[in-house]
């Protein structure tokens, strides 16, 4: 069976409109880091790979992580920055080009924290700040943030943000989730402080809070401010931060009241309920829970995915219903779209028994 033969693929191709952003249609490119920007610049080959997203009709391009101005930010010399003036002259042509195809773009600005990840990496002393010198793991890893610490990052971010804006992108996304830092303070595990950065769920908030208030007023009472959240980490996909529908909403006002405009809910699988007694995932109790327009992720479009032997068509048949029911209001396509440009235009033309599969090799170059 195609895709759109069960049901009509159009709630895909509504436009989406949020105060200056109207997107033709609700299909997402995810951020996912392809490491390919020597020196933390992004290059003439990375403008073409959104380029080739934004010509084949992706509603919203969202850029892989970007790297604020702060030493331990990242570990890993070829993901981009969001300063500095070639890295920022670079970025510049990026949304030139996305813009010159129709395409729409957002950047998401990136801090590692602590990570696995960041200790493989080669520049590990730079990069080894996290709320409380507790990696993901739970083992110590260096020694907690201080106050003016966590100030020069919350700074580093506003000016990312302004950098962003100034540049021409169409908004930002903070990266909040799969454990990095802004979500190693939103995680009890790694977040053991007893200051005001600290203490209970909601209070683990506040570092964000801070970060979502000085990017707010950067930018302005218009610029698009997405926030990504996970409830699962890198290496530990069971992690819940909330555990409850009440839990979620603890966690998530505060995040609204300092001017969230859209939740980007990262999840692994789509179509899973986030808690038991109701099918809505994350995006959807997100939705529910603050009234605010949210994107839900995880698997769409996959063709094998070993512990789920969904059909890739009923796949995408089941997120266009939960689509049009209204549960969330845009999809963002990962490995799909990484692995075929092409993703958002064979959709739509029906044309899916032409969709380039992904493959782990689809990593290798910027195609
Ligand atoms: C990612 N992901 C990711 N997420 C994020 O917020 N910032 C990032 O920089 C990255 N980097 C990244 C690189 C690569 C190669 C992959 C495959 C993934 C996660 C990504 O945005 C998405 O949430 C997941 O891939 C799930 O969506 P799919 O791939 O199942 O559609």
């Amino acid at each position: 069976m195609s895709i759109g033969q069960k049901q009509s693929i159009q709630p895909l191709f509504q436009p989406f409109t949020l105060n200056q952003l109207t997107l033709a249609n609700r299909i997402v490119m995810a951020p996912m880091t392809r490491s390919m920007s020597p020196d933390g610049i992004p290059g003439a080959d990375v403008a073409a790979y959104y380029r080739r997203r934004a010509e084949n009709g992706v509603g919203l391009i969202m850029t892989e992580g970007a790297i604020i101005d702060h030493p331990a930010a990242t570990g890993d010399p070829n993901i981009p920055h969001m300063h500095g003036e070639d890295a920022l002259n670079g970025w510049a042509h990026v949304v030139k080009e996305v813009h010159a195809a129709g395409g729409k773009i957002i950047s998401q600005l990136w801090h590692v924290g602590i990570t696995r990840r960041t200790r493989s990496e080669p520049n590990l002393e730079a990069a080894s700040i996290s709320p409380s010198g507790i990696d993901l793991m739970g083992e110590k890893a260096g020694e907690p943030m201080t106050e003016s610490e966590i100030a020069d990052v919350i700074k580093a971010y506003a000016d990312g943000a302004a950098n962003a804006k100034r540049i021409g992108f169409d908004g930002i996304e903070l990266h909040g989730g799969h454990g990095y830092l802004i979500d190693q303070f939103f995680w009890e595990k790694t977040n053991q402080r007893t200051d005001r950065y600290g203490g209970n769920l909601v209070k683990r908030t506040r570092f964000a809070v801070e970060i979502i208030e000085a990017c707010r007023q950067a930018v302005g009472p218009d610029f698009p401010i997405i926030l990504r959240i996970s409830q699962w980490k890198i290496g530990s996909y069971g992690a819940k931060l909330a555990k409850s529908p009440e839990e979620l909403a603890q966690f998530l006002a505060p995040l609204v009241e300092a001017g969230v405009d859209i939740f980007d809910c990262s999840s692994r699988h789509f179509w899973e309920p986030e808690f038991p007694g109701s099918d809505l995932n994350l995006a959807g109790w997100t939705k529910k829970l603050t009234g605010k327009p949210t994107i839900t992720v995880g698997s769409v479009g996959l063709e094998s995915e070993p512990f789920d032997q969904k059909d890739e068509h009923e796949m995408i048949d089941e997120l266009v219903e939960r689509l049009d029911r209204k549960e969330f209001d845009l999809a963002a396509i990962g490995r799909a779209m990484l692995a075929d440009p092409a993703w958002a235009a064979k959709i739509r033309e029906g044309r899916d028994n032409e969709l380039i599969p992904y493959t782990a090799d689809r990593l290798k170059d910027l195609m």
